[in-house]
């Protein structure tokens, strides 16, 4: 309890200081910065290697804070009492007085917004006078993190701390919804559509592939291990490891499982552990089997898909 206590302090005197720390979430670790401060924003843009006009995510602890900086409407309000703190970002209309530095939207007047659900992150916000920009924790275009050693093997030093909140439940990133106008689904993340669908009580479009990249994670390669990636695979070839979902009778060294039993859940939650790890164990390709696209699958099939464009 009193370590805790002592590493929340750490991270909010670090981030008063107008440094980056990694915290927790549900889904990734973030890689955070007082969203009011330019000099913060700055940094988070620069340690990422993230293009300028890629905009950031903002997490606030509750509406309450939310209010400062953005216009709210209905569906926004009955979403938010639904999933959050949770896995749903959603895409507001920012007010003209809004504190949030230009750097995180590029000067859009949107911002996208989140409340997190890990319960280290919602007690630094609550000691924090400033909402937290927090992009993925990782370097842009690869691998998001899952565990605080993932986090040191982005970026090595150049952070100042990782608040260590152990293995991120979900393990992939938020769904994005853009509320400007007919809710539309930006990102396939943590929720799953249908639940988005039945407490709007109607269909959202689906703009996750949109020619216009208004969320840069729409661009083609994303979540990328770093070496090829096949997808549908049947059987390995010759130096890949082969990514599986359920039990196969024999098993070889190269076989890696998300999960045993084709649980889409907990192989959202292994995946970009696995990937990483096969790097790490010296494979050249990786090879993943069919994987269902319903629910969280769309996620996993998205994410690979990108990782495939390498
Ligand atoms: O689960 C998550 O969402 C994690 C954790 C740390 O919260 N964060 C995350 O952030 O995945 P990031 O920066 O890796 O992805 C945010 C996505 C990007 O694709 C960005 O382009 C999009 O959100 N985005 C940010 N602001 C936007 C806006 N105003 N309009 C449309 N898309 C936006
Ligand atoms: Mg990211």
């Amino acid at each position: 309890m009193k370590s805790i206590q002592s590493n929340i302090k750490k991270a909010k005197d670090y981030l008063d200081k107008n440094h980056c720390v990694a915290v927790p979430t549900e889904t990734v670790y973030g890689l955070a910065g007082n969203a009011y401060s330019n000099m913060s924003v700055k940094k988070i843009f620069n340690l990422k290697k993230r293009p300028k006009n890629n905009p950031l995510i903002v997490h606030y602890l509750d509406v309450n804070k939310l209010k400062d900086d953005c216009h709210i409407d209905d569906n926004f309000i009955k979403l938010y009492n639904h999933f959050s703190p949770g896995p749903i970002t959603f895409i507001l209309k920012l007010k003209k007085d809004s504190k949030i530095s230009k750097f995180v939207t590029n000067k859009q007047t949107s911002l996208a917004v989140r409340f997190p659900k890990h319960p280290l992150f919602r007690k630094l916000l609550k000691v924090l006078d400033y909402p937290l920009a927090a992009p993925s924790a990782n370097i842009s275009t690869r691998l998001s993190s899952v565990k605080a050693s993932d986090v040191i093997e982005e970026f090595g030093s150049k952070i100042k701390y990782v608040l260590d909140g152990g293995r991120c439940q979900i393990g992939v990133e938020s769904t994005i919804i853009n509320l400007l106008s007919k809710p539309t689904i930006l990102r396939f993340g943590g929720l799953g559509i249908s639940k988005i669908e039945n407490i709007l009580k109607k269909k959202v479009l689906i703009k996750t592939n949109s020619k216009k990249k208004i969320a840069p994670g729409q661009f083609p390669l994303h979540y990328s291990p770093g070496i090829p990636l096949r997808i549908n695979a049947k059987k390995p070839k010759k130096n890949e490891a082969l990514v599986l979902i359920k039990k196969r009778k024999t098993t070889f060294k190269n076989y890696y499982y998300l999960s045993k039993n084709n649980n889409l859940q907990q192989s959202a939650k292994n995946l970009y552990t696995i990937l990483r790890k096969i790097k790490k164990d010296g494979y050249k390709k990786i090879a993943v089997e069919k994987i269902q696209n319903k629910g969280i699958g769309k996620t996993i099939n998205d994410r690979l898909s990108r990782a495939s464009k390498y």
